[in-house]
């Protein structure tokens, strides 16, 4: 039922795999049967979250080396230990039984990283993890830390009901959440989703509801020119009530979100005309989001001005903007060079201050946001660059 391009060079699944995928994929074809259209962000929605069958649920791997993809905790220490160097910095600010809450933490590398590093450990480390199979990832990566940190580590399914002061952090989950495909067309906002046509998912498009209608004639009010007509790309019309919900706790403190992603100028930029959906499979990037569902990661980048909207809209402070190479430079991520304690090693460390910095590597595609409340403080993360007017 999953279609697949032949021109592109993936390599097959062990056919205990596939017929995961095909599980999955008759789920998706029943949903679709309900009224002949499922809207793209719940089939993204399935494609990720499906229980037992979904990419983030099934349980196979996805982190690292043999994994799909690899993430900034994943390329080594520094990442964590240039955060810990912001978290310290406010820490020092905050109550001392001081909070943090991790969403979704993936395989548990930031978290375990982050409490090894930082100065003070948070009284409370939450983790908001929707995916029972990566809690458990998670659960063994961290038992690697001493009991007193890891008596300080809380799993939680919803963002916590009481007040707390500290800091939220996410690193690559919001272009995990599920997002509204749509096209400009001749008379009127198409919404694109999935059909099933000649036994395979495909694309199709159909008049767009009031609620798309609304958020795509805001989001042309927006921009210095309308979006042409044939013009593809998606919005998450979620993500104010998302960012609400996760940070409604955060009495004083940060919420720091980094992800692959753009100023909404650049996002919906005319040349973007295809939009920024990417799918994952075993460190091959492709624009097929019907391949193997449940087996390939999707994600679409993300619109930072829309994050630094749903911010204020949320009572919290923009604070900083930049490219993740900025705030890991600000942060002095270069100095862990000095303490390198032979040539291997500081080969290796350059080598990981190069992937998460550098241009061509994830420097520049990955931004960092940060929103604050109740904070009267500079950022060090955003010393040397801060990027706000670009939002
Ligand atoms: C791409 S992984 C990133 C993992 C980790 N933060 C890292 O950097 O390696 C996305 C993570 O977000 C989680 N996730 C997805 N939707 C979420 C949501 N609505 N709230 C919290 N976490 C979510 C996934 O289960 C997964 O752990």
């Amino acid at each position: 039922m999953s279609s697949r391009d032949p021109s592109l060079s993936l390599p097959e699944p062990p056919s205990e795999l596939l017929a995961l995928s095909e599980q999955l994929c008759t789920r998706i074809v029943k949903a679709i049967e309900a009224d002949g259209f499922l809207s793209f962000d719940a089939y993204m929605s399935m494609a990720l979250y499906e229980p037992g069958l979904g990419y983030y649920v099934n349980g196979l791997h996805k982190f690292g080396a043999s994994g799909d993809f690899v993430t900034a905790p994943e390329q080594g220490r520094l990442f964590a230990r240039s955060l810990a160097r912001q978290i310290d910095e406010l820490g020092a600010e905050l109550d001392e039984d001081w909070t943090l809450l991790e969403l979704g933490a993936g395989s548990g590398a930031l978290a375990r990283d982050l409490l090894q590093s930082l100065d003070a450990a948070p009284a409370r480390y939450l983790i908001l993890e929707p995916s029972a199979a990566l809690r458990a990832v998670q659960q063994e990566t961290l038992s690697a830390l001493d009991e007193q940190l890891q008596a300080r580590v809380e799993w939680i399914a919803t963002p916590p009901e009481e007040d707390f002061e500290g800091v939220v952090l996410a690193n690559e989950v919001l272009d995990a959440l599920p997002v509204r495909a749509f096209e400009i067309g001749e008379q009127q906002v198409l919404e694109r989703g999935v059909e099933l046509r000649q036994g395979q998912l495909q694309w199709t498009s159909r008049p767009a509801g009031p609620r798309l209608v609304e958020a795509v004639k805001a989001l042309q009010a927006s921009l210095s020119a309308p979006l042409p007509v044939g013009y593809r790309s998606e919005i998450n019309l979620d993500l104010a009530a998302w960012l609400e919900t996760v940070t409604r706790p955060l009495a004083r403190g940060l919420a720091l979100m980094i992800d692959y992603g753009y100023p909404r100028r650049e996002y919906y930029h005319p040349d973007r005309s295809e939009g920024t959906l990417v799918c994952h499979y075993r460190h091959r990037a492709h624009f097929d989001p019907f391949v193997w569902p449940g087996l390939t990661d999707l994600s679409s980048f993300v619109d930072f001005t829309a994050v630094a909207e749903a911010g204020a809209d949320a009572g919290l402070d923009v604070l900083g903007f930049s490219s993740q190479a900025g705030f890991l430079l600000s942060l002095g991520i270069q100095d862990a060079l000095a303490s390198a304690r032979d040539e291997r090693e500081h080969l290796a460390l350059a080598g990981e201050i190069k992937r998460l910095t550098l241009p061509a590597e994830m420097g520049e595609k990955f931004k960092v946001i940060a929103l604050g409340r109740g904070l009267d403080l500079p950022l060090r993360g955003f010393s040397l660059m801060d990027q706000l007017a670009r939002l």
